[in-house]
């Protein structure tokens, strides 16, 4: 009997669990501290129920969007995730392809294990926007901009989360330091040396005001949760805001982000496009982040899963699936587009089902 296809994001990742190595799939699957914030993302979206309209649907919901950087055929970008090769042989080749076949956006990160050159080579079409974590050295950050310019990369997703590396009980347990046998963080090549990837708690707004100065590409800034920065964001020219806790990888206890996603929301009110990542899993979670303010929302671990259990085929299946769960949702809550979303239609429970 050939094992049953997945049929949810979970079972994707139940899939992806039997296949990987136990210590790559606690890498993947992990977060900081006592893991708080990391089961707080997906629990949030359990405490939020969705109230449909009726008799008001169209036959064929409206999915596409439009963001500085592009534009994607549905809300759901694919989040930047570190060693894609040890998900699947191909790593972030296999995953460029399945964006470009679900049309739309990949986060390469800059710790992928392919070249970002060669994910783009790999996926002609891909939609392809780069994650930098700013590197002390300017002129370093500065070749690796122009890298991802010359690859095509639509926008630039600077991380602002990470000033020190957060502290994953699980790898420390583990051992797990370091990329096995021959794989690299290979953006950090810089002639015949690699680099370490510098997390730095120097880096400030005028990091992000010289960015805005040595490119044109569109700065999204990802890992926001204080209302006042966002609004510190805009002032600085950055075009979009991913609110995010790194899915529960760095401060331990921070709120889950669904639960701040209408204070940012509020702060930036329509000035620039506000999106989440953190705990998505089903195309409901997908509809209540849209009601409360978000443009669209980015999947990590997910799309890790699909790729972990089947490569490429995996990771298209865990796109899609999402996609066939959101636009059922938007069907059943009578809802003709993703743009017709409101806060009204999610109501906060006093108790959690
Ligand atoms: C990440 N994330 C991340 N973010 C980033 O800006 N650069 C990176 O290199 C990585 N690497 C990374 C590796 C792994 C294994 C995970 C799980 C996450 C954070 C990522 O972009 C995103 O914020 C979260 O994954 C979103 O939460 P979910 O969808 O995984 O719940």
């Amino acid at each position: 009997n050939p094992a049953p296809e997945p049929a949810g994001v979970r079972e994707f990742e139940a899939a992806a669990r039997e296949r990987l190595d136990p210590v790559h799939y606690d890498y993947f699957a992990g977060g900081a501290g006592d893991e708080i914030t990391l089961r707080a993302n997906e629990s949030a979206f359990g405490r939020l129920a969705l109230l449909p309209r009726v008799l008001r649907g169209v036959e064929k919901p409206e999915l596409g969007i439009t963001l500085p950087g592009g534009s994607a055929s549905m809300p759901v970008l694919v989040a930047p995730t570190a060693f894609h090769c040890l998900a699947d042989p191909e790593g972030e080749r296999a995953t460029a392809r399945a964006a470009a076949t679900t049309e739309t956006i990949m986060i390469v990160s800059l710790a992928s294990t392919v070249a970002v050159e060669d994910v783009a080579a790999a996926a002609p079409g891909a939609r392809l926007w780069f994650q930098l974590f700013v590197q002390p050295d300017m002129a370093f950050t500065e070749t690796l901009v122009r890298r991802a310019e010359a690859a095509g990369c639509g926008a630039l997703v600077v991380t602002v989360d990470a000033p020190v590396f957060g502290t994953r009980g699980r790898d420390e347990r583990n051992g797990f330091h370091d990329l096995p046998g021959g794989l690299r963080c290979e953006n950090m090549r810089d002639g015949d040396r690699i680099r370490p990837i510098v997390f730095s708690p120097a880096i400030s707004w005028d990091h992000i005001a010289r960015l805005t100065e040595i490119t044109s590409l569109p700065i999204v800034l990802k890992g926001v949760l204080h209302p006042s920065d966002a609004r510190t964001a805009l002032d600085h020219g950055v075009s979009a805001l991913i609110v995010s806790n790194h899915g529960g990888r760095q401060l331990d206890t921070v709120p889950a982000t669904v639960d701040v996603l209408p204070e940012i929301a509020a702060a930036v009110g329509g000035a620039a496009p506000v999106l989440l990542d953190g705990g998505v899993r089903r195309g409901t979670d997908v509809l209540k982040a849209l009601a409360l303010g978000a443009s669209a929302v980015a999947v990590g671990r997910p799309v890790v899963w699909g790729l972990g259990a089947d490569g490429e085929r995996g990771a298209v299946r865990v796109l899609e699936l999402l996609r066939a769960e959101v636009e059922e949702a938007l069907a059943l809550c009578g809802v003709a587009s993703v743009h017709d979303l409101e806060p009204g239609m999610v109501r906060r429970l006093r108790r959690p089902w």
